[in-house]
């Protein structure tokens, strides 16, 4: 069984933290973050607003845009690093909240996680376990960042995006590829938290609680992945970089964005971007910026699109697929 996108859906918190807020809270400027990462303005999340909140909202909405009720689902996966708690996992509650009865698991890879979902997803079309998979990417990093080390704060935003895959006659998903190097997990993680450095009295207010991150080193992971990621999954869809009508990249950088474009000879109107108004939202970034581009008028029926997603892991994946909604 094939399977395509059914229905979409995104939602970000009211709240907006710009470049200006940023200058006054630590030693940056607009300048510089937006000629280093092309952002302008993120969401941040209330303290009374879980990440559940933002995924259920999402989640609703791609069932409206489908058609569906939530009794249709055949699962629920959120893919997500700041789930609402360690466990239960954050897809039980928004079970819960849309009022499925589907099993429901959260899957972690980081940034690539909503492409890791949608991968996730279509197995369990194409084995027929499933005819209707809510894939949730819900972020809420403002909750985890340092908001005193500019190496990170600005980059990072709150947000959720959603899709809902279905069996269809026709192909949406045509090739994939997914990877996984966990040589050097602290190029970009948080320290405590885990197994490794639990939360104790000790560790509560210290810095290994927030985001770390070497930048530049995963910076040049980035740029050399994207294209080679995007490339195997054109590879298996038996399509080139010259059939992509639209590429939907992770919104992590513009620079970042800009060395795919040029590895895969793409040019702007064929490239969807929109972290300026929403900084890195890590799994909802793909996901949100698919709703938009739909919103927009991007996406027609019968168009290629190329995604790619690469985070801390180090993790990747990429989806080559064709829009049939
Ligand atoms: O979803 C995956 C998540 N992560 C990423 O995608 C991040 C990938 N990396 C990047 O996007 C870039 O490496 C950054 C945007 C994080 C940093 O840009 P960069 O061009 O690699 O800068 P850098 O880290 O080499 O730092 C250059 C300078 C340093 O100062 P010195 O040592 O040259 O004096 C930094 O201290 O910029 C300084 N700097 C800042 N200055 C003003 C770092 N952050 C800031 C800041 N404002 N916010």
């Amino acid at each position: 069984m094939h399977s395509a996108i059914t229905g979409w859906g995104k939602f970000v918190p009211e709240r907006i933290l710009s470049n200006a807020d940023l200058e006054r809270m630590v030693e940056t400027s607009d300048e510089w973050i937006v000629s280093r990462t092309g952002i302008r303005e993120r969401r941040i999340s209330a303290p009374d607003q879980p990440s559940s909140h933002l995924a259920i909202a999402a989640g609703r909405q791609a069932l409206e845009c489908a058609g569906l009720q939530a009794s249709d689902l055949g699962l629920i996966i959120v893919c997500t690093v700041t789930g609402d708690y360690t466990f239960p996992a954050t897809a039980n509650l928004v079970q819960d909240g849309l009022g499925a009865h589907c099993p429901a698991f959260d899957l972690q890879a980081a940034c690539a996680g909503w492409i890791y979902g949608l991968i996730t997803a279509h197995q369990f079309i194409a084995t027929g376990t499933a005819r209707h998979v809510l894939v949730i990417g819900v972020e809420e990093l403002s909750k985890i960042v340092d908001y005193t080390d500019r190496a990170t704060c600005v980059l990072f935003g709150d947000g959720a995006g959603a899709a809902i895959l279905s069996a269809s006659e026709e192909p949406g998903i045509l090739g994939f590829t997914m990877g996984s190097d966990g040589a050097r997990p602290e190029q970009l993680y948080r320290p405590a938290g885990g197994s490794c450095i639990p939360i104790t009295k000790d560790t509560v207010g210290t810095s290994a609680t927030y985001v770390h991150m070497m930048g530049s080193e995963v910076f040049k992971f980035a740029t050399r992945i994207m294209g080679s990621a995007m490339e195997e999954a054109l590879v298996m869809a038996g399509l080139t970089r010259h059939d992509i009508d639209l590429f939907i990249p992770h919104q992590a950088n513009l620079r970042i964005i800009e060395a795919a474009m040029k590895r895969l000879e793409l040019p702007p109107e064929k490239v969807f971007v929109n972290l300026e108004k929403y900084g890195n939202t890590s799994s909802a970034a793909i996901p949100i910026a698919l709703c938009e581009a739909i919103e927009q008028g991007r996406i027609q029926t019968g168009n290629r699109i190329g995604m790619v997603a690469f985070g801390g892991g180090l993790s990747w994946a990429a989806i080559a697929m064709r829009w049939t909604a």
